[in-house]
Parts: structure tokens; sequence; C-alpha cells
């Protein structure tokens, strides 16, 4: 069966260990899908099992760890450390293009409009990849050189239900890469990798147009389930960081342009009021 087929496609893609088979196949499923009617995105149920039990393929060469142990912050100083955070980068845009696909097999029924847009946004998440694996070999190296995780996967296969996920895969981990592109591509360009920012500015373009994707798709999502898209969101927010947290530098201006609203960038920015009853003692 056609519908069951794309599904199931996916799930190959998830599965696949080869990264330039699994970048391939997702761009042919994409420009595929451009071409194919209504019918194909319109199945009845998932496949045999839920898209969280798939976990994401990757060579195996690579060493794949747990995300704690991976430190944040490369010094970007040094050509080891801009190495390292273009790798972290790549990671994190191999993960996009499959958290687009995951947002295209694990949620049934919706309209047509919904999964060319999320597909759309995994094609331009292969651009990246391909974009940060060129800049690896440039600067001597190759995407899996250094360890990886699938920490965005983990945290995306939390949510099964659209708003949740639309809410915390775009508008919060995704928005997340807003907020430090800009001090990224600084050090950066201070350190003389001109080439690296450049990319990295590309992205940050392209991401605000995604995030906006997803801010569309979320706010639909809430009203088709009767949910109020603001209050729903501070929610996820204080999930993620409770307003204990302090207060955070986000990316106001592109955050904006991306669809967010004032009262959620206060909640981002650890700014909002702390409803009395919620308020804690210590
Ligand atoms: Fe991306
Ligand atoms: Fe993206």
């Amino acid at each position: 069966m056609l519908e069951r087929s794309v599904v199931q496609e996916i799930q190959g893609i998830l599965e696949e260990r080869d990264i330039e088979t699994k970048l391939r196949l997702t761009t042919r499923l994409c420009a595929d899908s451009a071409k194919l009617g209504t019918a194909v995105f319109r199945y009845p149920g998932k496949a045999d099992q839920p898209l969280g039990a798939v976990r994401p393929g990757r060579p195996e060469s690579w060493q794949v760890v747990d995300p704690s142990t991976i430190p944040d912050r490369p010094k970007l100083g040094d050509p080891r450390g801009r190495y390292r955070l273009i790798h972290s980068v790549a990671n994190i845009e191999l993960a996009a293009i499959e958290l687009m696909l995951m947002a295209v097999a694990d949620f049934p029924g919706e309209p047509q409009e919904y999964y060319q847009a999320m597909l759309q946004v995994a094609r331009e998440e292969v651009m990246h990849t391909r974009m940060l694996m060129r800049r690896l070999k440039q600067l001597g190296g190759e995407f899996g050189s250094e360890p990886v995780h699938l920490g965005l996967w983990e945290t995306a296969i939390r949510w099964d239900d659209l708003p949740g996920r639309l809410g915390v895969v775009p508008r919060i981990l995704e928005a997340r890469g807003l907020d430090v592109s800009d001090r990224l591509r600084d050090q950066l360009g201070k350190a003389g990798d001109h080439e690296s920012a450049e990319v990295l500015e590309r992205i940050y373009y392209e991401e605000i147009g995604h995030v906006g994707v997803g801010t569309t798709w979320y706010r639909a999502a809430c009203e088709l389930r009767g949910l109020d898209p603001e209050a729903h969101f501070v929610d996820l927010v204080h999930r993620f960081q409770p307003r204990r947290a302090g207060p955070r530098r986000i990316d106001r201006e592109g955050r904006i342009a991306a669809g967010f609203t004032e009262r959620e960038l206060l909640a981002l920015e650890g700014r909002d009021e702390e409803p009395e009853g919620e308020r804690a003692d210590s």
C-alpha cells in the first residue's frame, strides 16, 4: 500500500547506518513527495512499531556516547576547538533530518500541507548536513571523527502528541541554535575562520524559517485540539528550564521573525511572572 510505504521508507532511512545513503534516500523521498498526491500522507495509522522504538542508525565505526559526557563549549580560539564545534553542529543537523522525518511518520491524519512543510525542512537539513561535512573535510577531518550523541532524538520521542512534539522540537530544541549563532559566528570571525562563520550564518537564516514553520504548525495543532498555544508553550518551556534557573539570553530578533509572542519570549528568558500558587518556599 502506497500510504504505508512512505512510513516504511522513513523507518528505513532512520535505521540506515551509512550517512551518505541516509542523506540520498531523504532527498529522494522529499523530492518524490512534492510530486505525489494527497493520498500518500493520509495513512491510517503507524507502521508496525512506534518510531520511538527505531533508534537512528549511525556507522558502526562511530562512537555514539551519552550526551552528558560531551563537553559542550569547545574553545574556538584553537583549530581543534573550531573543528569540534563544526562537528557538533553537523551532528545536530543530522538529527534534525531524522526529527523532521519522524514528524511525518509519527503523526497520521494531518493536512497534506503539514507533511510537505516537514519534508521541505528535512530537505534543507540535508543541505546543512552536507555543508558542514564539506567544511569538516576542508578542515582536514571527516564526519564521525568525534564522538556523537542521540540526545535530540531521545528528548523528542518523549512527546508523542503533535502539539508537544512541535512545541519541543522546532520551538525549543531547534530554536536554541538561533540563540547561540551570533556569538559563535563572532568568535569564529575573530579567530579568522570566516568560512565556518559563513556556513553558520547561512544556516542561521534558514533555521529562522524552520522554526517559523514549526510555529505555524504548532499553533494549528493546538487550535485543532482546543489548546491555548501560548499557555501550552509556556508550560513546555517551564518543563525544560524552571524559572528558578534564572534569566537567559535569547535571540529576540530571530525568534520574533520565527513567530514567538512576547509572553513566550519572556518565558524563554526566564522573566515571566510566577503564579502565586506555584511559588516555591525556598
Ligand atoms: Fe539545519
Ligand atoms: Fe532546522
